[in-house]
């Protein structure tokens, strides 16, 4: 792998409303292995994800923002961002803050499609429920169907992770097939997979 960090100036950014999607820097690094081992961000994944395997994905995902000029974004709060912390105290992030990551990605062979990409999240606990990751997502639609003129977004989640097909609805995806994943375990093998092509997105969704 040849990925490093810090190497911005080969990064197109997105910048929506109140976030920045940008390339991955090290200074990330703590927070990502720490939303990574959060069970409550993991619910709807096999288990937690260790320190190694979260540098290894941030170190992959700044490759291919280089590589291909995008992927998945590091997202970062462009103001301060009140939440209600652990103990139901009010609490705020600051601006500048690494909040997780939003983007596209090849889908992975194991899923039953043609289409090539997908549109992914994962954002840490504290900013859930803000519309964030929605607000992202549009961006990052809008720059796949718009500038890459794709022809098609996928997206696949478990099929009980409601959070992630809300989101998948309100971008203006709508569930294409549901399916048995054939290697992650019995508690995720239940999966569903949405989508929309630049057509649908020409008519109904762009700038929605
Ligand atoms: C999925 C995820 C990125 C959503 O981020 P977010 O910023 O909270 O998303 P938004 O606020 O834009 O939208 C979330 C929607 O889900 C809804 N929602 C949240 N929890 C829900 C639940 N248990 N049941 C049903 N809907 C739920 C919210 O009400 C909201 O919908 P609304 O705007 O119609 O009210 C975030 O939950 C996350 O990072 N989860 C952990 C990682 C993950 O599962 N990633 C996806 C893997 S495919």
């Amino acid at each position: 792998m040849t990925a490093e960090f810090d190497r911005d100036e080969d990064v197109f950014m997105l910048e929506t409303e109140r976030i920045l999607l940008r390339g991955w820097h090290e200074d990330d690094l703590h927070d990502w292995i720490t939303m990574n081992a959060d069970p409550a961000v993991r619910e709807y994944f096999p288990s937690v994800q260790s320190p190694e395997k979260s540098v290894e994905q941030a170190l992959e995902f700044q490759d291919e923002l280089v590589t291909n000029g995008f992927g998945l974004w590091a997202a970062e709060t462009k103001d301060a961002v009140a939440y209600i912390d652990d103990r139901g105290k009010p609490a705020i992030l600051p601006p500048a803050t690494f909040i997780g990551f939003i983007g596209l990605h090849p889908l992975p062979a194991e899923v039953p499609t043609d289409i090539s990409y997908e549109i992914g999240w994962r954002l840490t606990k504290e900013v859930w429920n803000q519309g964030l990751a929605t607000e992202g997502a549009r961006a990052a639609r809008d720059y796949a169907f718009g500038i890459e003129r794709l022809g098609h977004l996928g997206s696949y989640t478990t099929a009980d992770n409601a959070p992630s097909r809300r989101v998948m609805e309100k971008i203006g995806m709508h569930l294409e097939r549901e399916f048995t994943h054939p290697t992650l375990p019995d508690a995720q093998k239940d999966c569903v997979l949405y989508a929309m092509d630049r057509h649908q997105w020409e008519l109904t969704n762009q700038g929605v």
